[in-house]
Protein backbone atom coordinates (compact mmCIF):
# COMPACT_ATOMS: atom_id res chain seq x y z
CA UNK A 1 0.00 0.00 0.00
CA UNK A 2 0.96 3.53 -0.35
CA UNK A 3 1.14 6.07 2.80
CA UNK A 4 -0.62 8.82 0.68
CA UNK A 5 -4.13 9.16 3.58
CA UNK A 6 -6.01 11.11 1.12
CA UNK A 7 -9.29 10.66 3.37
CA UNK A 8 -9.13 9.98 7.06
CA UNK A 9 -12.12 9.94 9.69
CA UNK A 10 -10.71 10.72 12.82
CA UNK A 11 -12.44 11.99 16.48
CA UNK A 12 -16.22 12.70 14.26
CA UNK A 13 -14.29 14.62 11.65
CA UNK A 14 -13.39 14.32 8.17
CA UNK A 15 -9.25 14.87 7.65
CA UNK A 16 -8.68 15.80 3.75
CA UNK A 17 -5.67 16.01 1.82
CA UNK A 18 -6.00 19.42 0.31
CA UNK A 19 -5.80 18.56 -3.03
CA UNK A 20 -5.14 22.82 -4.29
CA UNK A 21 -2.18 22.97 -2.73
CA UNK A 22 -0.36 20.14 -3.85
CA UNK A 23 2.11 19.56 -4.68
CA UNK A 24 3.88 22.73 -2.98
CA UNK A 25 2.05 22.19 0.19
CA UNK A 26 0.69 19.30 2.11
CA UNK A 27 -1.76 20.44 3.89
CA UNK A 28 -5.06 18.74 5.36
CA UNK A 29 -8.49 20.04 5.94
CA UNK A 30 -10.65 19.37 8.99
CA UNK A 31 -14.37 18.93 7.90
CA UNK A 32 -16.43 18.54 11.40
CA UNK A 33 -19.89 19.39 9.31
CA UNK A 34 -21.50 18.62 6.14
CA UNK A 35 -21.71 22.12 4.51
CA UNK A 36 -17.23 22.38 5.05
CA UNK A 37 -17.53 19.00 3.26
CA UNK A 38 -19.59 19.58 0.62
CA UNK A 39 -17.73 22.89 0.07
CA UNK A 40 -14.61 20.75 0.01
CA UNK A 41 -16.16 18.66 -3.09
CA UNK A 42 -17.25 22.04 -5.25
CA UNK A 43 -13.85 23.88 -4.74
CA UNK A 44 -11.96 20.40 -5.54
CA UNK A 45 -10.00 20.65 -1.93
CA UNK A 46 -11.47 16.79 -2.52
CA UNK A 47 -11.64 15.84 -6.01
CA UNK A 48 -11.66 11.97 -8.41
CA UNK A 49 -14.78 10.33 -8.89
CA UNK A 50 -14.14 7.67 -5.61
CA UNK A 51 -12.98 9.96 -3.20
CA UNK A 52 -15.64 12.22 -3.76
CA UNK A 53 -18.04 9.49 -2.96
CA UNK A 54 -15.44 8.08 -0.34
CA UNK A 55 -15.87 11.74 1.79
CA UNK A 56 -19.63 12.34 0.96
CA UNK A 57 -20.78 9.45 2.68
CA UNK A 58 -18.39 10.49 5.61
CA UNK A 59 -20.64 13.59 5.07
CA UNK A 60 -23.71 12.12 6.01
CA UNK A 61 -22.48 10.98 9.09
CA UNK A 62 -21.26 14.47 10.06
CA UNK A 63 -25.18 15.82 9.45
CA UNK A 64 -26.16 13.09 11.53
CA UNK A 65 -23.56 14.48 14.61
CA UNK A 66 -24.52 17.59 13.94
CA UNK A 67 -28.18 16.35 14.71
CA UNK A 68 -27.68 14.22 17.03
CA UNK A 69 -29.82 16.06 19.89
CA UNK A 70 -32.67 17.02 17.83
CA UNK A 71 -36.26 15.22 18.20
CA UNK A 72 -36.27 11.87 15.78
CA UNK A 73 -38.47 13.40 12.66
CA UNK A 74 -36.44 16.57 12.56
CA UNK A 75 -32.45 14.53 12.64
CA UNK A 76 -33.97 12.70 10.19
CA UNK A 77 -35.05 15.41 8.31
CA UNK A 78 -31.49 17.29 8.85
CA UNK A 79 -29.56 14.30 7.30
CA UNK A 80 -31.59 14.08 4.09
CA UNK A 81 -31.10 17.84 3.48
CA UNK A 82 -27.16 16.84 3.64
CA UNK A 83 -27.69 14.29 1.34
CA UNK A 84 -29.42 16.01 -0.72
CA UNK A 85 -27.35 19.15 -0.76
CA UNK A 86 -24.69 17.12 -0.93
CA UNK A 87 -25.50 15.92 -3.97
CA UNK A 88 -25.92 19.13 -5.96
CA UNK A 89 -21.48 19.96 -5.39
CA UNK A 90 -20.82 18.57 -8.64
CA UNK A 91 -22.85 16.58 -11.13
CA UNK A 92 -20.65 14.49 -13.52
CA UNK A 93 -18.88 11.30 -11.15
CA UNK A 94 -21.44 9.17 -10.44
CA UNK A 95 -19.78 8.29 -7.71
CA UNK A 96 -21.13 11.00 -5.72
CA UNK A 97 -24.95 10.03 -6.18
CA UNK A 98 -24.21 5.90 -5.86
CA UNK A 99 -22.23 6.43 -2.63
CA UNK A 100 -25.28 9.27 -1.32
CA UNK A 101 -27.80 6.77 -2.08
CA UNK A 102 -26.31 3.94 -0.39
CA UNK A 103 -26.66 6.06 2.28
CA UNK A 104 -30.10 7.09 2.07
CA UNK A 105 -30.98 3.47 1.87
CA UNK A 106 -29.14 2.62 4.41
CA UNK A 107 -30.93 5.23 6.83
CA UNK A 108 -34.09 4.19 5.75
CA UNK A 109 -33.61 0.36 7.17
CA UNK A 110 -32.43 2.51 10.36
CA UNK A 111 -35.48 4.38 11.39
CA UNK A 112 -36.27 2.88 14.59
CA UNK A 113 -33.06 3.20 15.60
CA UNK A 114 -32.09 6.09 18.53
CA UNK A 115 -30.02 9.22 17.30
CA UNK A 116 -26.84 7.94 18.50
CA UNK A 117 -27.34 4.35 17.18
CA UNK A 118 -28.40 5.85 13.79
CA UNK A 119 -25.17 7.50 13.70
CA UNK A 120 -23.07 4.30 14.34
CA UNK A 121 -24.52 1.66 11.53
CA UNK A 122 -24.32 5.00 9.43
CA UNK A 123 -20.85 5.36 10.54
CA UNK A 124 -19.94 1.79 9.79
CA UNK A 125 -21.56 2.06 6.38
CA UNK A 126 -19.00 4.80 5.80
CA UNK A 127 -16.05 3.11 6.19
CA UNK A 128 -17.13 -0.03 4.55
CA UNK A 129 -17.70 2.28 1.39
CA UNK A 130 -14.26 3.46 2.22
CA UNK A 131 -12.78 -0.43 2.80
CA UNK A 132 -14.54 -1.96 -0.48
CA UNK A 133 -13.09 1.23 -2.35
CA UNK A 134 -9.24 0.75 -1.66
CA UNK A 135 -9.93 -3.49 -1.89
CA UNK A 136 -11.61 -2.77 -5.21
CA UNK A 137 -8.45 -0.35 -6.38
CA UNK A 138 -6.37 -3.13 -5.33
CA UNK A 139 -8.23 -5.66 -7.62
CA UNK A 140 -8.45 -3.35 -10.46
CA UNK A 141 -5.08 -3.09 -10.74
CA UNK A 142 -4.49 -6.74 -10.66
CA UNK A 143 -6.01 -6.98 -13.49
CA UNK A 144 -5.02 -4.31 -15.31
CA UNK A 145 -1.10 -4.91 -15.22
CA UNK A 146 -1.94 -8.41 -17.03
CA UNK A 147 -2.35 -5.73 -19.67
CA UNK A 148 0.82 -4.07 -19.29
CA UNK A 149 3.67 -5.55 -21.09
CA UNK A 150 7.09 -6.14 -19.43
CA UNK A 151 8.48 -2.89 -21.02
CA UNK A 152 5.72 -0.26 -21.19
CA UNK A 153 5.55 3.76 -21.78
CA UNK A 154 2.40 4.49 -20.23
CA UNK A 155 0.71 7.78 -20.69
CA UNK A 156 -1.72 9.06 -17.85
CA UNK A 157 -4.15 11.99 -17.73
CA UNK A 158 -5.50 13.92 -14.93
CA UNK A 159 -4.67 12.14 -11.39
CA UNK A 160 -6.77 9.06 -10.92
CA UNK A 161 -4.34 7.91 -8.35
CA UNK A 162 -4.53 7.43 -4.32
CA UNK A 163 -5.13 11.01 -4.47
CA UNK A 164 -8.34 10.20 -5.95
CA UNK A 165 -9.99 7.62 -4.36
CA UNK A 166 -9.76 6.18 -0.36
CA UNK A 167 -6.03 4.77 -1.49
CA UNK A 168 -3.68 3.13 -4.48
CA UNK A 169 -6.06 4.64 -7.04
CA UNK A 170 -7.16 3.12 -10.21
CA UNK A 171 -5.17 4.20 -13.69
CA UNK A 172 -2.45 4.42 -11.19
CA UNK A 173 -3.39 1.84 -9.37
CA UNK A 174 -2.84 -0.31 -12.27
CA UNK A 175 0.47 1.61 -12.88
CA UNK A 176 1.88 0.94 -9.17
CA UNK A 177 0.65 -2.80 -9.39
CA UNK A 178 3.16 -3.26 -12.78
CA UNK A 179 5.59 -1.85 -10.85
CA UNK A 180 5.42 -3.77 -7.95
CA UNK A 181 5.03 -6.73 -10.40
CA UNK A 182 8.80 -5.36 -11.21
CA UNK A 183 7.67 -4.72 -14.96
CA UNK A 184 9.93 -2.04 -16.98
CA UNK A 185 7.50 0.85 -16.87
CA UNK A 186 8.05 4.66 -17.09
CA UNK A 187 5.05 6.83 -17.09
CA UNK A 188 4.22 9.89 -19.19
CA UNK A 189 2.15 12.25 -17.14
CA UNK A 190 0.23 14.56 -19.32
CA UNK A 191 -0.21 17.74 -16.89
CA UNK A 192 -4.10 18.43 -17.49
CA UNK A 193 -4.94 22.05 -18.25
CA UNK A 194 -6.45 23.95 -16.41
CA UNK A 195 -6.42 22.58 -13.05
CA UNK A 196 -3.08 20.85 -13.66
CA UNK A 197 -4.30 17.32 -11.82
CA UNK A 198 -1.59 15.27 -13.81
CA UNK A 199 1.27 17.77 -12.77
CA UNK A 200 0.55 18.79 -9.64
CA UNK A 201 -0.95 15.44 -7.89
CA UNK A 202 -0.02 12.42 -10.53
CA UNK A 203 3.43 13.45 -10.60
CA UNK A 204 3.90 14.17 -6.74
CA UNK A 205 2.34 10.53 -6.05
CA UNK A 206 4.57 9.02 -8.63
CA UNK A 207 7.90 10.61 -7.26
CA UNK A 208 6.91 9.48 -3.73
CA UNK A 209 6.51 6.43 -5.41
CA UNK A 210 10.08 5.77 -6.82
CA UNK A 211 7.78 4.89 -10.45
CA UNK A 212 9.94 6.88 -13.38
CA UNK A 213 7.87 9.20 -14.85
CA UNK A 214 8.16 12.34 -17.15
CA UNK A 215 6.20 15.14 -17.41
CA UNK A 216 4.60 16.53 -20.40
CA UNK A 217 2.06 19.38 -21.61
CA UNK A 218 -1.07 17.58 -22.59
CA UNK A 219 -0.23 19.20 -26.39
CA UNK A 220 3.27 16.82 -26.46
CA UNK A 221 1.07 13.62 -26.40
CA UNK A 222 0.53 12.87 -30.46
CA UNK A 223 4.22 14.44 -30.74
CA UNK A 224 5.73 11.80 -28.79
CA UNK A 225 3.04 8.94 -30.04
CA UNK A 226 4.70 9.52 -33.69
CA UNK A 227 7.95 9.55 -32.01
CA UNK A 228 6.85 6.11 -30.68
CA UNK A 229 7.21 7.05 -27.26
CA UNK A 230 4.12 5.61 -25.83
CA UNK A 231 2.72 1.94 -25.59
CA UNK A 232 -0.34 2.81 -23.61
CA UNK A 233 -2.96 5.26 -22.43
CA UNK A 234 -4.50 4.15 -19.04
CA UNK A 235 -7.09 6.66 -17.46
CA UNK A 236 -9.93 7.12 -15.10
CA UNK A 237 -13.42 7.63 -15.10
CA UNK A 238 -16.19 10.02 -13.38
CA UNK A 239 -19.14 7.83 -15.08
CA UNK A 240 -19.08 5.46 -18.08
CA UNK A 241 -22.59 4.55 -19.85
CA UNK A 242 -23.69 1.61 -20.46
CA UNK A 243 -22.94 1.45 -24.24
CA UNK A 244 -18.86 1.78 -22.97
CA UNK A 245 -18.59 5.61 -23.46
CA UNK A 246 -16.68 7.30 -20.69
CA UNK A 247 -16.49 10.52 -19.05
CA UNK A 248 -13.51 11.81 -17.91
CA UNK A 249 -11.25 14.76 -17.31
CA UNK A 250 -11.56 17.45 -20.19
CA UNK A 251 -8.18 16.12 -22.99
CA UNK A 252 -9.14 12.61 -22.29
CA UNK A 253 -11.14 12.65 -25.47
CA UNK A 254 -8.67 14.22 -28.08
CA UNK A 255 -6.13 11.67 -26.24
CA UNK A 256 -8.00 8.63 -27.46
CA UNK A 257 -8.08 9.93 -30.69
CA UNK A 258 -4.47 10.71 -30.94
CA UNK A 259 -3.94 7.58 -29.70
CA UNK A 260 -6.49 5.55 -32.38
CA UNK A 261 -4.39 7.41 -35.40
CA UNK A 262 -1.07 5.70 -33.54
CA UNK A 263 -2.73 2.46 -33.29
CA UNK A 264 -2.04 2.85 -29.17
CA UNK A 265 -4.24 0.88 -27.24
CA UNK A 266 -6.28 3.10 -24.78
CA UNK A 267 -7.39 1.54 -21.62
CA UNK A 268 -9.92 2.83 -18.95
CA UNK A 269 -9.67 1.81 -15.17
CA UNK A 270 -12.72 2.36 -12.79
CA UNK A 271 -15.11 0.59 -10.25
CA UNK A 272 -17.73 -0.94 -11.64
CA UNK A 273 -20.06 1.99 -9.52
CA UNK A 274 -19.02 4.24 -11.81
CA UNK A 275 -20.89 2.54 -14.40
CA UNK A 276 -24.26 4.26 -14.40
CA UNK A 277 -26.67 1.62 -15.22
CA UNK A 278 -29.59 4.59 -15.91
CA UNK A 279 -27.27 5.88 -18.78
CA UNK A 280 -27.24 4.29 -22.12
CA UNK A 281 -25.04 6.82 -23.52
CA UNK A 282 -22.48 9.68 -23.34
CA UNK A 283 -24.17 12.31 -24.64
CA UNK A 284 -26.55 11.72 -22.06
CA UNK A 285 -24.07 12.02 -19.41
CA UNK A 286 -23.73 15.64 -17.46
CA UNK A 287 -20.65 17.07 -18.53
CA UNK A 288 -19.69 19.92 -15.25
CA UNK A 289 -19.07 23.63 -16.40
CA UNK A 290 -16.56 25.28 -14.12
CA UNK A 291 -15.86 29.31 -13.39
CA UNK A 292 -14.02 30.98 -16.16
CA UNK A 293 -11.53 32.10 -13.48
CA UNK A 294 -9.73 28.78 -13.62
CA UNK A 295 -8.86 29.11 -17.14
CA UNK A 296 -8.17 33.17 -16.70
CA UNK A 297 -5.85 32.69 -13.97
CA UNK A 298 -4.30 30.03 -12.43
CA UNK A 299 -3.52 29.61 -8.22
CA UNK A 300 -4.39 33.92 -8.50
CA UNK A 301 -1.40 34.61 -11.26
CA UNK A 302 -3.77 36.26 -14.59
CA UNK A 303 -2.69 34.20 -17.83
CA UNK A 304 -5.58 35.89 -19.66
CA UNK A 305 -7.38 39.31 -20.01
CA UNK A 306 -9.97 39.47 -18.22
CA UNK A 307 -12.82 40.53 -20.81
CA UNK A 308 -12.03 37.36 -22.86
CA UNK A 309 -15.06 34.90 -22.88
CA UNK A 310 -14.26 31.73 -22.00
CA UNK A 311 -15.98 28.15 -22.12
CA UNK A 312 -14.71 25.64 -19.33
CA UNK A 313 -16.29 22.34 -19.38
CA UNK A 314 -14.09 20.04 -16.74
CA UNK A 315 -14.96 17.02 -18.38
CA UNK A 316 -15.65 15.03 -22.08
CA UNK A 317 -16.69 12.26 -23.50
CA UNK A 318 -14.27 9.16 -24.66
CA UNK A 319 -16.96 7.03 -27.49
CA UNK A 320 -16.13 3.36 -26.61
CA UNK A 321 -15.05 2.61 -30.01
CA UNK A 322 -11.88 4.44 -29.11
CA UNK A 323 -11.59 2.05 -25.84
CA UNK A 324 -9.71 -1.19 -25.98
CA UNK A 325 -10.97 -2.19 -22.66
CA UNK A 326 -12.34 -0.86 -19.32
CA UNK A 327 -10.31 -2.51 -16.63
CA UNK A 328 -12.91 -3.17 -13.61
CA UNK A 329 -12.75 -5.31 -10.17
CA UNK A 330 -14.82 -7.48 -11.63
CA UNK A 331 -11.76 -7.59 -14.67
CA UNK A 332 -11.13 -6.44 -17.91
CA UNK A 333 -14.70 -5.51 -19.70
CA UNK A 334 -14.26 -5.76 -23.66
CA UNK A 335 -16.33 -4.75 -26.85
CA UNK A 336 -19.15 -5.11 -27.70
CA UNK A 337 -19.80 -2.63 -24.42
CA UNK A 338 -23.27 -3.12 -24.10
CA UNK A 339 -22.76 -6.93 -23.62
CA UNK A 340 -19.65 -6.96 -21.26
CA UNK A 341 -21.29 -4.24 -18.94
CA UNK A 342 -24.80 -5.66 -19.35
CA UNK A 343 -23.16 -8.72 -17.78
CA UNK A 344 -21.04 -7.00 -15.45
CA UNK A 345 -23.75 -5.33 -13.79
CA UNK A 346 -25.54 -8.67 -13.29
CA UNK A 347 -23.25 -10.79 -11.32
O1 LIG B 1 -12.21 17.43 -11.65
P1 LIG B 1 -11.59 16.23 -11.00
O2 LIG B 1 -10.18 16.47 -10.54
O3 LIG B 1 -12.47 15.67 -9.90
O4 LIG B 1 -11.52 15.13 -12.15
C1 LIG B 1 -11.03 13.86 -11.84
C2 LIG B 1 -10.96 12.95 -13.01
O5 LIG B 1 -11.38 13.28 -14.10
C3 LIG B 1 -10.43 11.57 -12.76
O6 LIG B 1 -9.73 11.09 -13.87
C4 LIG B 1 -11.61 10.62 -12.48
O7 LIG B 1 -12.43 11.15 -11.47
C5 LIG B 1 -11.16 9.26 -12.09
S1 LIG B 1 -10.39 9.25 -10.49
C6 LIG B 1 -10.04 7.64 -10.07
Amino acid sequence: MNQIKTIEWRNDSLILIDCRELPMKEEYLVCNNYNTLAMAIKNLAVRGAPAIGVSAAYGVVLASIEAKNRDKESFVDYIKKAILELSETRPTAVNLFWSLNRMDNKLNTLLSLNNEDIKKELLKEAHKIYNEDIKTNIKIGIYGNEVVDLNSNIITHCNAGALATAGYGTALGVIRAAHKDNKNIHVYVDETRPLLQGSRMTAWELLKEGIPSTLIADSMAAHAMKLNKIDMVIFGADRIATNGDVANKIGSYSLSIVAKEHNIPVYVAAPISTIDPNISSGDDIPIEIRDDREIIEFHGVQTAPNEINVYNPAFDITPSHLIAGIITEKGILRPPYKLSIKKALEF
